[in-house]
């Protein structure tokens, strides 16, 4: 049995990687550490959370005793830390939480994490550590900052980022590199490009515009829409994940991405040709449509005041991630939004309950003005 924690395991990938986790391994034990911030929802995983196999542990990561209070209780072998604010709308609007809980947050878990696992010093000074632990951070291609038309993200990449968001994860990338070095701590780390699929918070783009199509709203498309994210179904991403926890070298960054290059606009129009097909084909699915399926068009999409500093492409080459552990994203874009889109038309009880807090006042005070 290796027990793990996976915070943020409430939130959108957190929850999709305990949810992978329980279903491929019966000796893991998970204990999920999570906030339960307006972007965690306990209800995601309540049918996960047994108090065996997965323990369900609210709690802040920057708190430095609880976390302690967390190896002294379990025999953690691999931290999983998913847990960060991780909306870059909502870092221009109130970029400190994001340095508090992105970057010391981070450290916090490592300073723990080191205090358990280190079990003596080499012949150079260096801590040795425990066989098997495994400390991996889930970071984000956002801090390579933005291509031009041409080019990928490689790992060598120079950080470069633009938004109080994708400098708060570069600075966690940073401070994990330096206890790599310092202290040869054992630690990975994953940047992945834009995911989607279940349980994904409505305030990003895919599920936002499902939301609103089904409300007949507007859909805002920052600038002219041309942007470009690199979509990776999250599936293929908790895959990768493991697999550089289980495979990966100690000391090294990992690229996750699909080659799946999208601009927004794309994204959107194929969103509600989807939805309008899957209306039409089976109407059982009608009764979730808050609208007449004639407004279900192209005359929707509204183009609103861009986002501040608004990267313009995303796109990553995973080949390290290939080459090494043989990974690739085994889910097609076209298989990926078809399963993602039904899933909500599926789910719109959950979509009302994570929904259901602050959310209407937070989308008046970021779309209303636009
Ligand atoms: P999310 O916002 O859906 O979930 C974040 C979770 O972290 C929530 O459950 C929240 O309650 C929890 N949390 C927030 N602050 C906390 C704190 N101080 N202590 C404990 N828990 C806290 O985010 P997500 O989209 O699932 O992203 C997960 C991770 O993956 C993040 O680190 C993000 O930077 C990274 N990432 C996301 C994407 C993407 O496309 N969503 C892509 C690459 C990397
Ligand atoms: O690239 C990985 C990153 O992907 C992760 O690190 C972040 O945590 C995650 O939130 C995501 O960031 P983005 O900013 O790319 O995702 P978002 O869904 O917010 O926006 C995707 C694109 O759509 C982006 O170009 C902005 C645009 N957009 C977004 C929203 C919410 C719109 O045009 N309209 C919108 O209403």
């Amino acid at each position: 049995m290796k027990t793990y924690i996976i915070t943020g395991g409430a939130g959108f990938i957190g929850a999709n990687f305990v949810k992978y986790m329980l279903a491929t391994y019966h000796d893991v034990q998970l204990i999920v550490l999570d906030a339960l911030t307006y972007a965690g929802n306990l209800g995601t995983i309540a049918k996960d959370v047994d108090g065996k196999r997965c323990i369900f542990v609210k709690g802040d990561i920057c708190d430095s005793s609880l976390v302690t209070g967390l190896f002294e209780k379990y025999p953690v072998e691999v931290v999983v830390n998913f847990a960060a604010e991780s909306h870059v709308d909502r870092s221009i609007e109130n970029p400190r939480l994001f340095l508090e809980t992105n970057i010391l947050g981070t450290q916090n878990l490592m300073e723990v994490a080191r205090k358990f696992w280190a079990v003596g010093k080499d012949d150079k000074g260096y801590p040795s550590w425990k066989k098997g632990v495994r400390f991996h951070q889930v970071s984000t291609d956002e801090v390579y900052g933005s291509l031009g038309a041409t080019g990928y993200f490689t790992e060598t990449t120079p950080l470069d980022p633009h938004s109080p968001y994708s400098a708060s994860k570069t600075s966690a990338d940073l401070i994990i590199k330096a206890y790599m070095e310092t202290y040869k701590f054992p630690a990975t780390i994953t940047r992945c490009s834009n995911n989607y699929g279940p349980y994904h918070f409505p305030e990003k783009l895919i599920p936002l515009i499902i939301k609103n199509i089904l409300e007949g709203k507007k859909l805002p498309v920052y600038g002219d829409g041309k942007n470009v994210r690199d979509w990776l179904y999250v599936e293929d991403h908790c895959k990768a994940i493991d697999q550089v926890v289980r495979f990966g070298r100690a000391g090294e960054i990992y690229n996750v991405g699909g080659h799946n290059e999208k601009q927004n606009i794309e994204i959107v129009k194929l969103t509600i040709d989807t939805i309008r097909h899957l209306m039409e084909t089976e109407p059982a699915y009608r009764k979730v449509l808050k609208t007449d399926l004639s407004n279900v068009s192209y005359d929707l999409i509204t183009y609103v005041t861009d986002r501040l500093g608004h990267d313009q492409r995303y796109a990553i080459d995973p080949t390290k991630m290939k080459n090494e552990l043989n990974w690739a994203p085994e889910t097609s874009f076209e298989t990926g939004i078809i399963r993602t889109i039904r899933w909500y038309l599926e789910n719109q009880a959950w979509v009302d309950e994570v929904t259901s807090g602050d959310y209407q006042k937070y989308y008046e005070k970021m779309y209303s003005n636009r």
